[in-house]
């Protein structure tokens, strides 16, 4: 693929204080575009970051037919180099996704191009502090105007980028859950496991009631019983009972997150046992009872490691014990991260250097 560059006459990011973003709240200068027209995917472009013009029939706003991924460009904290983390596994997930939504894939080269090149050409927007990075947003949508429900036969492609502080606060004791018994993210057969914009759209009105009613994010549990944990708002969970880490099963329902798997194999190599299997909030309730529940948390590329302090189910409270500086929550964020910004030798090979 070949890439012109046009930037923009009016580059913003001096007048940005990077540390004061929080999440989302502001873009680069730039974007990357690339669209899909008489059956491929034409050459790439670094552009100003700008509107797009959109059909009102947009297959992708009608229908829903879009994916995304997100991945973080860090700078070392000790030698200036700017990281990728773990690239490749967001290309097989969004190669997934779209193969799901029936949308042409992008192949893992030219999608680590295209990071790449925006990297290299917003690298002055990649935060120096440890605590924001800039966060990347590949996003591909049907953008033919049609109403009947096909596939579309255009798309746009698209990469922005985000300087972003960390989603959730992790200076207190961690975030509350509310384990939602009546409406569900994914089911079996459906797109849980796709990253696309339906199932964040599903979960609006039960996490806006979660917040209303003083909880940070909902538990998915699964769509049949409501027994069954499946993930956490937007990131998968871990439940620390006795000596093992336990984590829901990739099972189709859940996003198979790139944090996930990496402290699964984290956990490996420490010499801690982890089960990927099914994990019911009454397995939950007695593990609390007969005091084994050691620690519970989040994980995600916006979030890292997020502890988790409470878990409500039918006005039933599980109160998780507060993280020690030693659990394994604050051990896992401070490798991961300490990989992430370079202070801490790769020897897994998940840093690609822009
Ligand atoms: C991420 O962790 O990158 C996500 O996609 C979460 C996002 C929806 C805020």
């Amino acid at each position: 693929m070949s890439i012109t560059v046009h930037k923009s006459p009016s580059p913003r990011h001096s007048s940005i204080d990077l540390s004061t973003v929080g999440f989302g709240n502001v873009f680069t200068d730039h974007m990357f575009r690339r669209q899909w027209k008489e059956g491929h995917w034409r050459e790439g472009s670094i552009v100003p970051h700008e509107n797009i013009p959109i059909s009102p029939g947009c297959l992708g706003l009608h229908y829903g037919q879009a994916v995304f991924e997100g991945l973080k460009a860090y700078r070392g904290t000790q030698d200036n180099i700017i990281r990728l983390f773990r690239p490749d596994r967001n290309a097989a997930r969004l190669a997934a996704s779209c193969e799901r939504l029936c949308i042409p894939t992008i192949s893992a080269d030219d999608l680590l191009e295209a990071i790449s090149t925006l990297v290299a050409v917003e690298k002055e927007w990649v935060p120096h502090s440890r605590s924001e990075t800039l966060y990347l947003r590949p996003l591909v949508f049907g953008s033919e105007g049609h109403l009947s429900v096909r596939p579309a036969t255009s798309y746009e492609f698209l990469i922005i980028a985000a300087p972003v502080s960390e989603y959730f606060d992790r200076r207190g004791p961690g975030i509350s859950l509310k384990a939602e018994d009546y409406f569900t993210r994914a089911a079996p057969g459906g797109m849980g496991a796709a990253k696309t914009g339906g199932n964040y759209a599903s979960t609006l009105r039960p996490t806006g009631d979660g917040l209303a009613n003083g909880y940070d994010q909902i538990l998915w549990l699964d769509s049949e019983q409501h027994q069954f944990i499946e993930e956490a708002g937007q990131m998968n969970i871990f439940f620390r009972i006795g000596d093992k880490v336990i984590t829901p099963p990739l099972a189709g329902t859940i996003l198979p997150g790139v944090t996930r798997d990496s402290i699964l194999r984290l956990l490996g190599e420490w010499g801690i046992e982890s089960e990927e299997r099914r994990i019911s909030i009454a397995e939950l309730r007695d593990a609390k009872k007969k005091n084994h529940l050691v620690e519970v948390f989040g994980a995600g590329t916006a979030a890292v490691v997020v502890p988790i302090k409470n878990i409500e189910f039918k006005r039933e409270s599980i109160v998780v014990p507060d993280p020690t500086p030693e659990a394994l929550c604050n051990r896992l964020y401070n490798e991961l991260t300490g990989i992430q910004y370079g202070e801490i030798s790769d020897q897994y090979g998940w840093t690609l250097a822009v």
